[in-house]
């Protein structure tokens, strides 16, 4: 009786204890508790132990690659600051701070809003780091702040843009691509092959099943999925054998991950 009881309770834990660890990746760095894409929410990314923080590229007027998740600044500046970034100079985004107050209040008021080369500075040597690029036209400017810090086996290149990732692809093809879609199918598998990416990133409307994971990795895909900040939903993406989770709470992510 003993030994039958000991058997189910092993049956019960071989699934979990052999599955593989799914990587926790810390969207706009740790978003929970400082401003999205913000130097402080990378800090807190590195400080919670998570291996990767993810963060997004929009091109200032000077083609400097400038981390922000919008086209304009108004959502996320503590000032009243507004306007395109792409028709903003990099001596005007310099004055420019991002400590979303609607979500923070007055606590972040004075955050620099970073270029990539801030966030890259701050990265090196301590956490790897997913680069989303929202705009076409900063591929060279982007591969050159990655090369300056010496980032290259360290970043992974994100874009819902395939045109982004094959140019990055011909100017860089040693870079890790990942192609970001929100609803993937089968189609998109065979489309990460063609532009040379490594994974694929999808979203909530993906309907994402042991036989889309199985299909990917028949063509030697990762799948990635975001945003989930959800533990049970964690458990599922892990056990299913997603490569990574992309979350606003890498803090609950960082309990069952062991990378
Ligand atoms: O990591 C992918 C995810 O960040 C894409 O969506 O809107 O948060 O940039 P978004
Ligand atoms: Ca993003």
């Amino acid at each position: 009786m003993k030994s039958i009881t000991l058997l189910g309770a092993l049956l019960v834990f071989i699934p979990n204890a052999m599955s593989q660890s799914s990587l926790i990746v810390a969207h706009r760095g740790y978003s929970h508790v400082a401003p999205e894409n913000s130097l402080t929410a990378f800090e807190a990314a590195i400080a919670v132990g998570a291996p990767y923080f993810e963060l997004d590229v929009q091109k200032s007027a000077d083609g400097t690659p400038i981390v922000i998740h919008d086209e304009t600044l108004e959502r996320t500046a503590s000032s009243n600051a507004i306007g395109l970034i792409q028709s903003l100079s990099d001596e005007e985004l310099q004055t420019v701070r991002i400590g979303y107050p609607e979500r923070f209040g007055r606590a972040f008021e004075n955050e620099p809003l970073p270029t990539l080369s801030d966030a890259l500075q701050l990265a090196q040597g301590r956490i790897r780091v997913c680069v989303e690029i929202k705009v076409a036209g900063i591929e060279s400017a982007i591969v050159a702040d990655i090369q300056k810090w010496k980032m290259d086996e360290d970043v992974v290149i994100f874009s819902f843009l395939p045109e982004v990732l094959t140019q990055i692809h011909s100017i860089a093809p040693h870079l890790k691509l990942l192609f970001l879609k929100s609803d993937a199918t089968s189609d998109d598998l065979n489309h990460c092959l063609d532009i040379g990416a490594a994974a694929i990133g999808v979203g909530g409307k993906t309907k994402l099943d042991e036989a889309f994971i199985n299909e990917a990795a028949a063509m030697d895909l990762e799948v990635w999925r975001w945003t989930v900040d959800d533990v049970a939903e964690m458990r599922h993406l892990q056990n299913l054998g997603v490569h990574a989770i992309i979350t606003n709470r890498p803090d609950l992510g960082m309990t069952f991950s062991i990378e």
